[in-house]
């Protein structure tokens, strides 16, 4: 949806709805290197669609397993536990951790000639110790860059596997993952056991671990304390089919809005008590500030109880990823909050302590933080500060930053790179969009008004996608409407309009993408045409169609916004709107630009008749009884005569900025 810098969230009221939610990144990436891993097929049901399962996937398909992807389901044909590879190879793992250790450990054990890179951060990310544990048993692993980071050269083993193999536990759970996965694959004739150094930090992703190494025919034990042992003989096994369950980090910031907003709750499919992910006992920590939680096997119901939000002090180790929402939530809160034990953000996509506090800070709050600490107090209703928050590239900061939006002061709060997201949760932003809710006029609109072929169409479009928000174009629904009338054998003039008019209320609809239907029928083209516009015009001329499609335009005005083009947007139909702008150019210039335009589609025109049309077409929609075409009194006026598209847009968008508090 978003091509843009930034988004700005209005300020949300309320929420209600039911939600669904992307598959777990932890299980997803887990299930596709399992079944990479197995000889034979696994279907994987739900998986996620996002970032670091994208790098999983393209590595797989380079070590030469079959992927198939159909829509969320993908089909993997394993390896059988060998790789055939014919030359090196370079896989490039972006930014997404829970695709490289795993990998790193895998490849390290089945031996070839790899390397494995990433984005600047990844190569900031630590690796040290899983290294340190491969070399250990034998694995070849160098590293091209910094000692202990990624990049990393793979060559082949010599594998020792008598002696515990030990690995630190207090950096990334992730090590320890990732040599339990290795592992099986070189467990035939001894015992394999895995000794964690340290105090193992995120443990219920160890358990996400181990609960599906056993879907796929792994029996881990667990030895005394802090050993693990994988079993002589193990050999995996395809489950056949699996399914993905929602992510139970991604329920974090539906469960954070169900507790602090009004409304009838919000219902999240897809997990719930029965998950073997270890954020749903986020859940509980909701449910200390305050929410009031009804659940299902895979399903939650959360609705706000305890206002404000109950403070909270606690040990979040357990729930490091989910915990962030906490942080956000503590502003809502009757006291100062505390998340201790959670060093392990320091390591994450960013520093999360640091992120977190500094951005917290920007909306106004007093936050304090230590090596693995953050303690946050609560904003006071007029303390709320508007803030552009920087989201460091974490989808997690963006996420959880959009529930300061519910403010009660009221201000907007603006996220950077809101695509970031997609690492985890592409839709996210649609997601709570179709849940949140907000009265009508705090949703910001921007009007482009001017007559025909000033450029409107293409400044709005690019407006829309440079700020996420919606699109009216609203010359089309005359045009569908004129076309519709026509279809129907009414003719477009004033003795018809009250029939054109209840056609007009009735008009099924759909925009997608470029692409405009009137119920089943593509009338994208039919309604482009010069002839088209004219008829639209005539229709845009009887009061009683305007009137029926004045509900219609205001639907459009959605969250989190809306850039509406027309004739009469600023003037009749968003009178308040936040900026309105009137597009003019000289008739020459607009002749020529329709003329260039037509010619490029290979209809033929002639420039003095194009002249002569708009000119006509000018004097109707200005000199019209309704809603003649005119400037608002409050209108910026932009001649792009002389600019290009580039230029008007940036215009335009420096005047937005100027209206906004950020
Ligand atoms: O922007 P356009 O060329 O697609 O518009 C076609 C006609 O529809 C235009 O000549 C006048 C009419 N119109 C209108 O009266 N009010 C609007 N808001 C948009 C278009």
């Amino acid at each position: 949806m978003f091509s843009t810098a930034f988004l700005d969230l209005p300020p949300l009221q309320s929420a209600a709805g039911t939600v669904a939610l992307p598959g777990s990144k932890s299980i997803s990436n887990r299930v596709l290197l399992l079944s990479a891993l197995c000889e034979g097929t696994t279907v994987v049901h739900d998986l996620l669609d996002s970032d670091d399962t994208r790098v999983m996937l393209q590595a797989l398909r380079q070590l030469g397993c079959g992927v198939e992807v159909q829509a969320n389901t993908v089909q993997i044909t394993g390896l059988g536990g060998r790789v055939q590879q014919q030359a090196p190879i370079a896989f490039f793992m972006g930014n997404a951790g829970t695709a490289m250790r795993p990998l790193t450990a895998a490849l390290a054990v089945l031996g070839g000639d790899f390397t494995l890179s990433g984005v600047a951060r990844m190569h900031e990310r630590p690796i040290g110790d899983l290294v340190d544990a491969l070399r250990l048993l034998g694995c070849d692993v160098d590293y091209l860059g910094q000692e202990g980071y990624p990049p990393l050269r793979i060559g082949k083993p010599t594998l020792q596997l008598q002696a515990p193999i030990r690995v630190r536990g207090d950096v990334s759970s992730q090590f320890l993952t990732a040599l339990l996965m290795a592992l099986p694959l070189v467990a035939k004739d001894q015992d394999i056991t895995i000794e964690v150094v340290g105090e193992l930090i995120s443990k219920p992703y160890i358990d996400i671990t181990l609960n599906l190494l056993a879907r796929y025919g792994i029996a881990v034990r667990s030895s005394g304390a802090g050993a693990f042992v994988i079993p002589k003989g193990s050999h995996y096994r395809s489950p056949g089919s699996i399914h993905v369950e929602a992510d139970a980090s991604s329920a974090s910031y539906f469960i954070g809005l169900g507790a602090i907003t009004l409304g009838a709750g919000i219902r999240i499919e897809g997990v719930g008590a029965a998950s073997i992910q270890g954020d749903i006992r986020f859940v509980e920590a909701a449910q200390a500030m305050g929410a009031v939680v009804d659940q299902g096997p895979n399903w939650l119901h959360i609705s706000r109880g305890h206002w404000p939000l109950r403070a909270i002090h606690g040990d979040f180790n357990h729930i490091p990823d989910a915990a962030m929402t906490l942080a956000v939530m503590a502003l809502y809160a009757d006291g100062p909050s505390e998340l201790r034990n959670i060093a392990s953000w320091r390591v994450k996509e960013t520093d999360r302590i640091a992120a977190m506090a500094t951005e917290l800070r920007k909306l106004g709050a007093e936050v304090e933080e230590g090596p693995d600490w953050l303690r946050v107090h609560p904003l006071p209703a007029d303390g709320w500060k508007a803030a552009t928050i920087h989201t460091y590239d974490d989808h997690r900061v963006a996420m959880c930053f959009s529930l300061a939006a519910f403010n009660p002061a009221r201000v907007p709060v603006r996220i950077e790179d809101p695509k970031c997201v997609a690492k985890t949760f592409p839709d996210y932003f649609e997601a709570l969009f179709a849940v949140a809710q907000t009265a009508p006029d705090a949703i910001p609109v921007l009007c482009v008004d001017g007559p025909t072929a000033s450029g409107k169409g293409t400044l709005a479009s690019q407006l829309a996608a440079h700020l996420g928000y919606h699109f009216l174009d609203s010359g089309a629904l005359y045009r569908i409407t004129a076309y519709a009338a026509l279809q129907a054998g009414l003719k477009l003039d004033e003795a018809h309009a009250d029939a054109i008019a209840t056609l007009a209320g009735r008009l099924a609809i759909r925009f997608d993408g470029d692409k405009v239907w009137l119920g089943s029928e593509d009338i994208s083209e039919a309604i482009r045409t010069e002839q088209a516009g004219m008829n639209a015009s005539a229709v845009s001329a009887l009061a009683p169609v305007r009137a029926a499609l004045v509900d219609l335009q205001h639907s459009f005005r959605k969250l989190p916004g809306l850039v509406a083009d027309g004739r009469d947007m600023g003037t009749v139909i968003f009178p308040q709107a936040t900026l309105k702008v009137f597009l003019t150019a000289s008739a020459a210039c607009r002749a020529q630009r329709r003329y260039k335009q037509l010619i490029s589609k290979g209809i033929s025109a002639t420039l003095d008749t194009l002249c002569a049309d708009l000119e006509a077409r000018d004097a109707r929609d200005t000199q019209r009884a309704v809603a003649p075409l005119k400037p608002a009194q409050d209108a910026q006026l932009l001649d792009n005569s002389e600019l290009t598209v580039e230029s008007s847009v940036n215009l335009v968008l420096d005047w937005w900025q100027s209206k906004q508090p950020f």
